[in-house]
């Protein structure tokens, strides 16, 4: 049986290799793609043993997932969850638990965040009953500062949940510090940023709590998947019990009695004794994931060094080589920071003798993939206007945001030669129309 598995094992591998045959690079025909997963023959062979072994639910896989990226991360606990916007709701929905006493964040409760982002950092504010306080952005880091969050502090205010910008650490160090003398909850929202530093300290480590997506965008895939980290025991306990349908329980699920009382509990206004694999302290969700993803993590878990080191390699080479070209706004890393890039973005002056509209639609038309910074301004969508809410001050680099920025790629598959495609196209571009 062993050897059979051994035996369909090498032939995945060989079927990788035959099915992604390394292809020459055709400047203006090859796809160079803003983001994607870079898969390997033992990526493909690491999902389809979990497959063969018909690991279909969460179980072994994620939990040692788990342990290994909470070691890598620099956190005590980490939770597997189906995706990262399934992190924030269980990072913000945790700080609403009884579990905290009066710390706990309460329905008109405000929250700190950011305008210019991805809808799903601010959306557990709003279905957690809290109120989201938007404070605009740098443009040049496209991170908030710590004065902007110090200005939005006010009496209700009782957590902050910030993104990395594209990968590029907001002043993480100052604003856990801030949080800490107004005694307010931060969350990290470190979707885009694993493998990131500031001040030294890897991102995802200055909160209480932190999350990453592993949406094949991001630093590892998994298909979907996200996860929420923290350092706090009691914080880790209530978003495996809000993850995990809200029970009181922490065995998993095949598990039972790990804590030999399971007969033994009295709560609520059930009766003594009742089954704590059924007892229910949180009005939970079931946002697990599984072990095929979580297989596929263990294995992509090995390349983080190499797939951040890409990413800074391409950024640079990208930063380098556009250096000194005119009407666009060069993105710059956090001071104190070394980021682990999530894209390359760009700021069209304007004042430009072109628009971004021009210039993107010539890069899509040499098959350069562009993105936006996400939602930019999220306040003048549909989904936001009318909804709860306090903006502090002007959102106007929010707005510029919406109005003049992109990013191209730079995850672990692009080569040189294409980075040098993507610096000579936005250059003859430039020097055609400025
Ligand atoms: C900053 C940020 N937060 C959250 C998410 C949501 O992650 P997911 O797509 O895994 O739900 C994303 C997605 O790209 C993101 O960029």
């Amino acid at each position: 049986m062993l050897d059979r598995k051994a035996l369909l094992l090498d032939e995945v591998r060989k079927y990788h290799r035959e099915a992604q045959p390394d292809r020459p690079f055709v400047p203006g025909v090859t796809e160079i793609w803003p983001s994607g997963a870079v898969l390997d023959e033992n990526d493909r062979a690491a999902l389809v043993e979990a497959a063969l072994d018909m690991r279909i639910a969460a179980g072994i896989s994620s939990r040692r997932f788990e342990s290994a990226f909470a070691r890598r991360m620099k956190r005590r606990k980490a939770h597997l969850t189906n995706s990262g916007s399934s992190a924030n709701l269980l990072a913000v929905s945790a700080l609403t638990s009884h579990v905290l006493g009066d710390r706990r964040l309460r329905p008109g409760d405000e929250v700190i965040t950011v305008a210019a982002g991805f809808p799903t950092t601010v959306n557990p504010i709003l279905q957690n009953g809290l109120i989201p306080v938007f404070v605009d952005v740098e443009l040049g880091t496209y991170n908030t500062t710590a004065e902007r969050v110090a200005q939005a502090i006010g009496p209700r205010t009782r957590a902050i949940i910030v993104a990395h910008a594209l990968g590029n650490p907001f002043q993480a160090t100052e604003i856990a510090q801030l949080a800490d003398e107004h005694d307010l909850f931060l969350i990290e929202d470190n979707c885009d940023a694993v493998g990131s530093v500031y001040d030294g300290r890897l991102t995802g480590t200055f909160g209480q709590l932190s999350t990453v997506s592993f949406y094949p965008a991001h630093h590892l895939a998994m298909g979907e998947g996200g996860c929420v980290l923290t350092g706090d025991l009691v914080l880790a306990r209530v978003v495996e019990s809000l993850r995990d349908w809200g029970r009181d329980c922490w065995c998993e699920p095949g598990e039972s009695n790990k804590c030999l009382k399971r007969f033994d509990y009295q709560m609520g206004n059930l009766p003594a004794g009742y089954d704590h694999k059924y007892i229910f302290s949180h009005v939970g969700y079931n946002l697990k994931g599984t072990d095929l993803q979580a297989a596929l993590g263990l294995s992509q878990l090995g390349h983080l060094d190499e797939f951040c080191a890409a990413r800074r390699r391409n950024w640079r080479r990208l930063r380098d080589g556009l250096q000194d070209v005119p009407h666009l706004l060069l993105p710059e890393a956090t001071p104190r920071s070394d980021p682990s890039w999530f894209g390359f973005i760009l700021t069209v002056d304007p004042e430009a003798p072109f628009s971004r509209a021009e210039l993107v639609d010539f890069l899509e038309n040499r098959k350069i993939g562009t993105r936006r910074l996400f939602a930019g301004n999220l306040t003048r969508h549909p989904a936001y206007i009318g909804q709860p809410q306090r903006v502090v001050g002007e959102l106007t680099n929010s707005d510029i945001i919406t109005e003049q920025t992109f990013w191209v790629g730079v995850y672990p598959a692009l080569t040189d030669e294409m980075i040098d495609y993507v610096v000579t196209s936005i250059r003859d571009f430039v020097r055609d129309r400025g």
